[in-house]
């Protein structure tokens, strides 16, 4: 079924209308209703009014998704209380890609607060995506203290990478091949590309629309005049090929703040890409710091400079997953070692509850099915939440650091450590967006 025609889950339908409030999808094609409803997402996170303009970006862009809204008849029948956006994507994740339900524009408006109306805009995701097939949720989250309750977990974490150039200088290696100057409109073929093939080397990112494409190159809302000052520079490899992009801002100095270039994004579909445009950035004359945010948090930059202390890294969370089919969502993703393993997950919103056997062979590829008994004796046992599931699904999070912290149960000696060894990703889970 496609994500788009998939039915209302009656649930929430039929708990929203207790109150009076009417769960239902939006026509996006309908102008009128889809700009109101795109208006009330503005509202909803404190911005203004959508410019004529920037309403046909939006529309364009974003029509697409899947868009929910709630409508209280008291207030209008034009203008939604509640919002939300989903489509499904695919997500990286080690050895492949997983299909995921991604969701955006979660507002509920001020009048309609804390009615239970956000749970149940969650829930009817949650129970579409599961009945549409999808294995995954994913979203980015205005505060962490929102969407554990449903079952997400801050997956990957990011970082914000602030690097005193002066300090830390460039000592990685030379590249061989070409960084050169390039207009944002050539970028925005070659740039597409190269984000796709470079985010498949990291677990966690998702496939670009129109709309993410637009904060890479800092056109907001599609609008040229906004990314004025933005630079943008290709490399390219020794044969011509190109590797590999960055985005810039150079902001003069402030207050006597240093010269500062902003990084929007850099992505290297190879290591040498990746050495050649870091040192570029780094490299640029007068800039004395460069801010890269929603980086890795184990970047190779950081070895790739004379001094580790001119570089700060602040991370925190960002990409936010729930399970909601295990065996899909496990059988997706390549392991680092060989295993059998009996997970005992409570879920109490019951999409990942059972006893699961995750049997991975030596090429790292898993099956993974239902025990209704017994544990087999010959599994690493481990009892965890859907939660900590998600956390440690892409390995992002350590199920030995879960299990010194009392939330994963060790049911057989080391089932931590082997766990881990298992679902180890060499490549650290990153999002490098915001959606
Ligand atoms: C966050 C928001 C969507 C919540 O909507 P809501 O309809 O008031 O939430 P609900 O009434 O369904 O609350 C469900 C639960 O979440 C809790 N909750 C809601 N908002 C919360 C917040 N910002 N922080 C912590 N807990 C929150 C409620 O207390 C309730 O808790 P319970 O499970 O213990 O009963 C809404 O406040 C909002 O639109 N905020 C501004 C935009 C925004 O931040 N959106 C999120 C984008 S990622």
């Amino acid at each position: 079924m496609d994500f788009n025609d998939a039915p209302l889950d009656p649930t929430s339908v039929a708990n929203l209308s207790e109150q009076s409030l009417r769960l239902d999808l939006v026509d996006t094609t309908d102008r009128e209703r889809f700009a109101a409803w795109s208006n009330v997402v503005g509202r909803g996170f404190y911005g203004a009014r959508l410019e004529e303009k920037e309403l046909d970006f939006v529309l364009n862009s974003s029509s697409y998704r899947r868009a929910t809204g709630v409508w209280d008849a008291e207030t209008s029948d034009l203008d939604p209380v509640a919002t939300l956006s989903a489509w499904t994507t695919p997500m990286s994740v080690p050895g492949g890609t997983v299909p995921t339900w991604a969701i955006s524009a979660v507002t509920v408006a001020p009048t309609h607060r804390r009615r239970g109306i956000a749970r149940n805009l969650l829930q009817n995701e949650l129970r579409t995506a599961s009945a549409c097939g999808v294995p995954v949720a994913a979203l980015t989250a205005s505060e962490a203290t929102i969407y554990g309750r449903y079952g997400f977990a801050p997956s990957a974490r990011v970082a914000k990478l602030t690097i005193d150039t002066r300090r830390a200088r460039w000592s990685g290696p030379v590249a061989p091949g070409r960084v050169r100057f390039i207009e944002l409109s050539e970028l925005d073929t070659v740039g597409r590309e190269l984000y796709e093939r470079s985010r498949l080397r990291t677990p966690g990112e998702i496939a670009l629309d129109d709309e993410t494409w637009t904060d890479i190159v800092g056109r907001e809302f599609g609008k040229d005049d906004k990314a004025k000052d933005v630079r943008a520079v290709l490399y390219t490899d020794a044969a011509g090929t190109p590797q590999g992009f960055a985005t810039y801002r150079v902001k003069d100095s402030e207050n006597d703040e240093p010269l500062t270039a902003t990084v929007l994004y850099l992505a290297a579909a190879t290591d040498e890409a990746y050495a050649g445009l870091w040192r570029f950035i780094l490299e640029l004359d007068l800039v004395r710091r460069v801010v890269a945010d929603l980086r890795s948090t184990d970047e190779p930059v950081l070895w790739q400079v004379s001094d580790v202390r001119g570089v700060k890294v602040e991370p925190y969370d960002h990409l936010w997953l729930r399970i909601i089919d295990p065996v899909a969502a496990l059988e997706s993703r390549t392991y680092s070692r060989a295993g059998r393993f009996v997970l005992d997950v409570a879920d109490a919103l019951e999409f990942a509850e059972g006893r699961w056997l995750l049997k991975v062979n030596d090429a790292g590829a898993a099956t993974v099915t239902r025990v209704t008994g017994d544990a087999p004796e010959d599994a690493a046992h481990v009892a965890l939440t859907e939660v900590d599931l998600a956390l440690v699904y892409l390995g992002g999070a350590s199920v030995t650091s879960l299990h010194r912290a009392a939330r994963v149960t060790e049911h057989t000696d080391g089932a931590a450590a082997l766990l881990d060894a298992t679902l180890h990703s060499p490549v650290a889970p990153r999002l490098s967006l915001w959606f």
